[in-house]
C-alpha cells in the first residue's frame, strides 16, 4: 500500500491569506517586509516572527527569501540576527525589530538596511531607525547603529512662528492612534520638542528613485505625521533635508512606489495590530504636494483592507506597470502565523484600486 505523503509546496499563484510554503514546506516567515530586486533575482526581508503572543519581539532577526518569480521562495536565513540577550545591543534579542526594508547603493556596492526599532523593554517610545549593511543580498548584515532622524534639522517649509513658537507637548499622553485633547498639532510642536535629539521613526519604508537619491519614508511626530526624508548618497545617514506630509492623519504602514512618473503611497490609518480601512495618494514630485485620495481597497472587506496592512508595492516580474499590492494580515496571538495579502493594483485614472481574489497570477 503506497504510503500517504503530505508535502507544502508554492505555487504557480498567490494564493492571499492562506500558508506560503518555502522551498522547505515552512510559511514563509518575513513580516513587515520589503522587495529588492538585484540581477534578475527578487529578495524578500521581513520580520521573523516566533510563535505565541510574545513572538512579534525581535526573538532571531531579519529573514531573508530569494525568488525569480516571486511564486516560489527559497529560504536563504537569517540576514541579521538579533544580539543576544543581556548584551545590551540595540538590536538584543526582546528588541522590537519592524519593517526592514533593504536597497542596493551602487556606488558603495553595499546592501543597506533600514527598520524600525525599539530597545528592549522600552514599549515603542525609542521610536528610532536602526540602520546595517552588508556585501552580499543575503547577508551577513552588520548593526551600525540606531539613530532618530535629522536631529538639528527643521523640515521643509515649517513656519518661523512654529520655529519660535512655544512646545505644548511636555507632559502630555500620547495613544499613538491620536492627539491628546484639546490641543492642536501646531501648539504641540513636536518637531521643535524633538529638534535636538531628532525626530521619531516607527512604521517606515525605503524609496529609491530613478536619478539613485534614496529617501526613507516614515510615521513620526506620535504617529500623527509622515516624514520624508532624503538620505545621504551611501545611504546610510539622513542627508538633513526632509517633508512633513498628512500632518494630523496618523497614517501607519506606507509603500512608496513610481508609476509612469508620479509618485503613489499605500498607507493605512493607525490602530495597533487590527487592520483599518487603506489610504492612498499621488504626488508629481516626491516633495509633495500629496493629494490624499481614497481607500484603494474595493468590495466586501475593503473597510478592513481584507484584514491586511500594507508593507511595500511591486512591480511583476517582466509585466512593467502592473503592480503588487503586499500586505501583512497579523496574527497577535501567534505572530508566526501572520499571513501574507498579495493582490493585484489597478488604476482608474490615479486612483489605485484593489479587489479580493482568492488565487491570481500576475
Ligand atoms: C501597527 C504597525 O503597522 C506595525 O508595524 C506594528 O508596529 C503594530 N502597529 C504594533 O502595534
Amino acid at each position: 500500500m503506497a504510503l500517504a505523503f503530505c508535502s507544502l509546496r508554492a505555487e504557480d499563484s498567490f494564493k492571499p491569506g492562506e500558508i506560503w510554503p518555502d522551498n522547505k514546506g515552512v510559511h514563509i516567515n518575513a513580516h513587515g517586509g520589503g522587495l529588492l530586486l538585484r540581477d534578475g533575482v527578487y529578495y524578500w526581508y521581513g520580520e521573523h516572527k516566533t510563535k505565541g503572543s510574545g513572538g512579534n519581539v525581535a526573538n532571531v532577526g531579519i529573514h531573508c527569501y530569494s525568488s525569480k518569480d516571486l511564486y516560489h521562495w527559497k529560504d536563504e536565513g537569517i540576514a541579521l540576527e538579533v544580539a543576544p540577550a543581556g548584551s545590551g545591543s540595540d538590536i538584543e534579542k526582546g528588541s522590537i525589530i519592524e519593517r526592514p526594508k533593504v536597497i542596493y547603493n551602487r556606488k558603495t556596492g553595499k546592501y543597506v538596511m533600514w527598520f524600525h526599532l525599539e530597545r528592549k523593554g522600552r514599549g515603542y517610545q525609542s521610536a528610532c531607525a536602526g540602520i546595517a549593511a552588508g556585501d552580499s543580498p543575503t547577508g551577513p548584515f552588520t548593526f551600525i547603529r540606531s539613530t532618530r532622524a535629522s536631529a538639528g534639522h527643521w523640515p521643509e517649509g515649517y513656519s518661523e512662528a512654529l520655529k519660535n513658537g512655544p512646545v505644548r507637548a511636555a507632559g502630555k499622553n500620547f495613544s499613538g492612534g491620536s492627539l491628546p485633547g484639546q490641543v492642536t498639532l501646531d501648539e504641540l510642536n513636536i518637531v521643535k520638542r524633538d529638534f535636538d535629539r531628532g525626530q521619531m521613526v516607527r512604521d517606515m519604508t525605503l524609496f529609491v528613485d530613478d536619478d539613485d537619491n534614496a529617501y526613507h519614508i516614515y510615521s513620526s511626530e506620535e504617529n500623527s505625521t509622515l516624514h520624508i526624508a532624503l538620505l545621504s548618497s551611501d545611504y546610510l545617514s539622513h542627508s538633513g533635508k526632509y517633508a512633513r506630509i498628512f500632518p494630523g492623519r496618523f497614517m501607519e504602514a506606507p509603500a512608496l512606489f513610481k508609476r509612469e512618473g508620479r509618485y503613489y503611497l499605500l498607507m493605512s490609518g493607525c490602530t495597533g495590530w487590527a487592520p483599518n480601512a487603506g489610504r492612498s495618494a499621488v504626488a508629481d514630485s516626491i516633495w509633495g504636494p500629496w493629494v490624499e485620495l481614497k481607500n484603494p481597497f474595493q468590495g466586501k472587506g475593503a473597510n478592513t483592507s481584507f484584514r491586511s496592512q500594507s508593507t511595500y508595492v511591486v512591480e511583476a516580474p517582466g509585466k512593467k506597470g502592473n503592480f503588487i499590492y503586499m500586505g501583512d494580515r497579523w496574527n497577535p496571538g501567534n505572530a508566526i502565523d501572520g499571513r501574507h495579502i498579495w493582490l493585484p493594483i489597478r488604476f482608474e485614472n490615479t486612483q489605485p484600486v484593489i479587489e479580493w481574489a482568492e488565487s491570481w497570477k500576475y
